[in-house]
């Protein structure tokens, strides 16, 4: 996507994230998942935001570290109680990871946030860094959406979600089954003039993953449809994937 980088999502989405995504996701479940795999050892989360997760871990007692390319997101992750509290690096979650004394005893990247690395490269760099991170027998955590089998010929789309007398906005996005991706921007059109926020995702199915895992040395452990232990199933429409490093 023309004009977009690893911190043109968080820096376009910070000011409405919390509004618009406080419970887009399992919050109790990921903590709860995220604490036991990590049994008091560091946990690091790729592409903390504004700490939606990573500050009801931190207020479970654990030692959290997180990394994010938009500073707006960690700006306002460090302005909530308890932010100060996170060790946060802002950097690209494919290259840059912190690094703990013995290693993280578990890394996750929650809520498709993994397909914001944009190829199939960036993603296998991800792979590669956090299994170099991990501590022996530690857990990388992924959850994602499964994505369908390639749609036809219709790869864009324009649906309206605000149309008031004085304010349209617009979702609107491209596929291209090519390479795995979609470019989206959801458009607010007001009179005193338009708000763009772009995103962009490569996204990769379950198998796909497996393969960049096993290439980094990691190995699938198991595989869920939620956060709550949910049976995979091939109609699943999401899994959380808790991969190993060997022990
Ligand atoms: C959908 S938000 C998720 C935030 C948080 N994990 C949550 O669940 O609320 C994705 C986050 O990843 C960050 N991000 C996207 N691409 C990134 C990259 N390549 N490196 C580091 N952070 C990135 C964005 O700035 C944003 O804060």
């Amino acid at each position: 996507m023309e004009g977009f980088d690893a911190s043109s999502y968080g820096e376009s989405f910070a000011d409405v994230y919390d509004d618009w995504y406080s419970d887009v996701s399992d919050v109790e479940g990921t903590v709860t998942t995220i604490a036991e795999l990590a049994a008091g050892a560091p946990v690091l989360e790729l592409g903390i935001g504004t700490g939606r997760l990573a500050l009801p871990l931190a207020r479970r007692g654990l030692e959290v570290h997180g990394i994010d390319a938009s500073p707006a997101m960690v700006d306002r992750l460090r302005a909530k109680p308890g932010g100060e509290a996170v060790a946060v690096v802002v950097g690209d979650f494919a290259d840059v990871a912190p690094r703990v004394e013995g290693g993280f005893g578990v890394i996750f990247v929650a809520y498709n946030t993994l397909f914001n690395l944009p190829s199939a490269e960036a993603q296998r760099r991800c792979f590669a860094n956090v299994a170099a991170r991990l501590r022996a027998g530690g857990a990388f955590v992924v959850e994602a959406f499964v994505p369908s089998p390639e749609p036809d010929a219709t790869t864009g789309t324009v649906t309206p979600s605000v149309v008031d007398a004085n304010r349209v906005v617009l979702h609107v996005t491209r596929r291209h089954p090519a390479t795995q991706t979609v470019d989206g921007s959801i458009v607010s059109i007001t009179e005193d003039g338009i708000r763009l926020r772009p995103w962009h995702i490569r996204y990769a199915r379950p198998p796909e993953l497996d393969s960049m895992a096993a290439a980094a040395g990691l190995t699938l452990e198991q595989r869920h449809a939620g956060w709550r232990g949910e049976p995979f199933t091939s109609a699943s429409t999401r899994h959380v994937s808790i991969y190993r490093a060997p022990a």
